[in-house]
């Protein structure tokens, strides 16, 4: 028996901080699973399979961790696996607002699953995947904020990218 947990997200890509945060789920619950939203409504640049086994790798050690990806509604996948309780990680004030709001709606939804927000460590509490990709993207180091095969994954998804487009023969004359 015992309780399940899932920590949901994007997870486009893994960072430090996802992985501390389910570390610290999984000292608390006895089952955490990492539940990858495959339709997020921003652009992605890895693909759900990609994230997942991203995911996996980064969090390989940890014995009571799991990853599965789930669409449609969080609670009808919460209670599919038979979780009582969300997990989300709180780094600023400015998460609170979205995360009280998504946990209201939750809570609507399936009053007998809690959700549980836990507040980011420190080194992590800046961090956000979006922030990574721009840095990366940019040529900066995201050294120690994700896993180094993050890092690399990153670096080949934009590699050519930054070519400049061919001026159109039009604007030229
Ligand atoms: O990492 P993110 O982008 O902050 O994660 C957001 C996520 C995936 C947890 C949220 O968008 C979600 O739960 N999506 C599933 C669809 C759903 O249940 N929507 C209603 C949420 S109140």
């Amino acid at each position: 028996m015992g309780i399940t947990a899932i920590y949901p997200g994007s997870f486009d890509p893994v960072t430090m901080g996802h992985v501390d945060m389910a570390r610290r789920a999984a000292a608390i619950f006895d089952r955490v699973i990492i539940a990858v939203y495959d339709t997020p409504a921003k652009s992605l640049v890895f693909t759900t399979d990609e994230r997942v086994a991203m995911a996996k790798t980064a969090l390989a050690g940890a014995e009571n961790v799991t990853v599965q990806s789930f669409s449609g509604l969080l609670v009808d996948f919460a209670r599919q696996v038979g979780a009582l309780a969300i997990v989300r990680g709180l780094r600023a004030v400015s998460d609170f607002e979205v995360e009280t709001q998504m946990a209201l709606m939750n809570r609507k939804l399936a009053p007998e699953i809690e959700v549980v927000c836990l507040v980011s460590s420190l080194p992590y509490s800046y961090l956000s995947a979006s922030l990574i990709k721009e840095v990366i993207k940019l040529g900066g180091s995201a050294e120690g904020l994700v896993p180094e095969f993050v890092i690399a994954a990153l670096k080949q998804k934009y590699a050519g990218q930054g070519d400049a487009a061919p001026v159109p023969r039009w604007l030229t004359g």
